[in-house]
């Protein structure tokens, strides 16, 4: 039977900071694909990711750049309306790249299926991708345990956010960085880091170096070269330093200028460079961690949710500008 799905796709190919008019919601003809191996999904929620903004340029790990018409890159979490593999049933919850749609025919090869008793959008945070890149950051190349300070930026959003409170959870101690009161509060309040400096406030920098007293002993980069500049100042000797992201080069077009690299000689600092796909294999390893956290309170993330698919334009370009607090949502169904 042929669906009518409903899909955003790029009006005009994106040559800066993707915007909210770059955009547009087309009605599309789905039909069943031939042969095994597929399933049809609904998705309940679509997660927008920084890396959507260079991925629209043809500028994240090599994958090339979509053109007006094609179906955007994303992944959601969704409902099996129906299978064509054995290995899947109706009803199962499953996380798929799908696209910006609420229709779609996927191949089960890369669904991944999740449960059901944990709410649905938490498997495109907390228990997603940027939750991995947290625990792969924090638990498998920092290698952080009892007594650690960390400091992190964009620490109100979810990568950030889960990098804190992986902290705190396994004795340590977590200093956020972010942009404006609001997310501070966030930060402090509800994931409940030991402070927050707003890099928005002149004295920023001596707020944090308030906050870590003798020296963080871990540094979470999130945000680019200016921050990173800083946290390595904070460091203490042999500290470490995660390399994770660059929402503030994204949109530039050229990469970011070198930071100061004598500091991390002075310090002895141990720099790892982090790519979540290396980490695909371990989730299992994650989910086992991070769901009694969840269920015991101890692993929280704010939402930033648009309301049903035509709002996917504004959120993405509300997450370009780095307007987002929290997770970056589309609730599509
Ligand atoms: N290495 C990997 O494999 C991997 C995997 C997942 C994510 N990441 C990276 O991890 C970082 C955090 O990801 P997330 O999903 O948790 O995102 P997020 O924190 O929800 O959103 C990005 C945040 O970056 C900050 N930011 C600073 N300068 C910005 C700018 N010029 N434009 C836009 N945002 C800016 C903003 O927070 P403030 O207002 O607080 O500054 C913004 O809210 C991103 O850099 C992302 O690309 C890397």
């Amino acid at each position: 039977m042929t669906d009518i799905a409903r899909e955003v796709v790029l009006a005009r190919p994106a040559l800066s900071q993707p915007t909210a008019a770059d955009f547009t919601v087309v009605d599309r003809a789905v039909s069943p694909p031939e042969g095994d191996g597929w399933l049809k999904v609904r998705p309940l929620f679509l997660s927008l990711d920084p890396y959507i903004g260079a991925r629209l340029r043809g500028r994240h790990m090599g994958e090339p750049a979509p053109v007006p018409g094609d179906t955007l890159p994303g992944y959601c979490v969704a409902e099996v309306q129906d299978s064509h593999d054995p290995a899947f049933a109706s009803g199962d919850r499953v996380v798929v790249e799908a696209g910006w749609t609420d229709l779609a025919w996927v191949r089960s090869m890369g669904a991944r299926r999740v449960s059901t008793d944990i709410g649905p959008s938490l498997h495109l945070s907390v228990l997603g991708m940027p939750g991995l890149t947290a625990w792969a950051g924090m638990t498998q190349l920092a290698k952080t345990g009892t007594g650690d300070i960390l400091t992190v930026n964009a620490a109100a959003g979810t990568v950030g956010g889960v990098a804190g409170q992986i902290a705190k959870n396994l004795g340590g101690h977590a200093i956020g960085i972010a942009g404006g009161p609001e997310k501070c509060a966030l930060v402090v309040d509800r994931y409940g880091f030991d402070a927050c400096a707003d890099y928005r406030r002149d004295d920023w920098e001596r707020q944090l170096a308030s906050a870590v007293g003798d020296g963080s002993t871990i540094h979470f980069e999130n945000v680019g070269a200016g921050q990173l500049a800083v946290g390595i100042r904070m460091l203490r000797l042999y500290g470490r330093v995660v390399l994770c992201g660059l929402a503030d080069h994204y949109h530039a077009d050229a990469g970011p200028a070198m930071t100061a690299i004598g500091p991390i000689v002075g310090k002895r600092a141990q720099v790892f460079g982090l790519v979540v796909y290396d980490f695909y294999p371990r989730w299992a390893e994650w989910t086992a961690l991070a769901e009694p956290w969840v269920k015991a309170g101890c692993l929280a993330i704010a939402e930033d949710i648009g309301e049903g698919l035509d709002a996917a334009p504004r959120q993405i370009e509300r997450l370009m500008r780095g307007e987002n607090v929290g997770k970056t949502l589309v609730r599509i169904a």
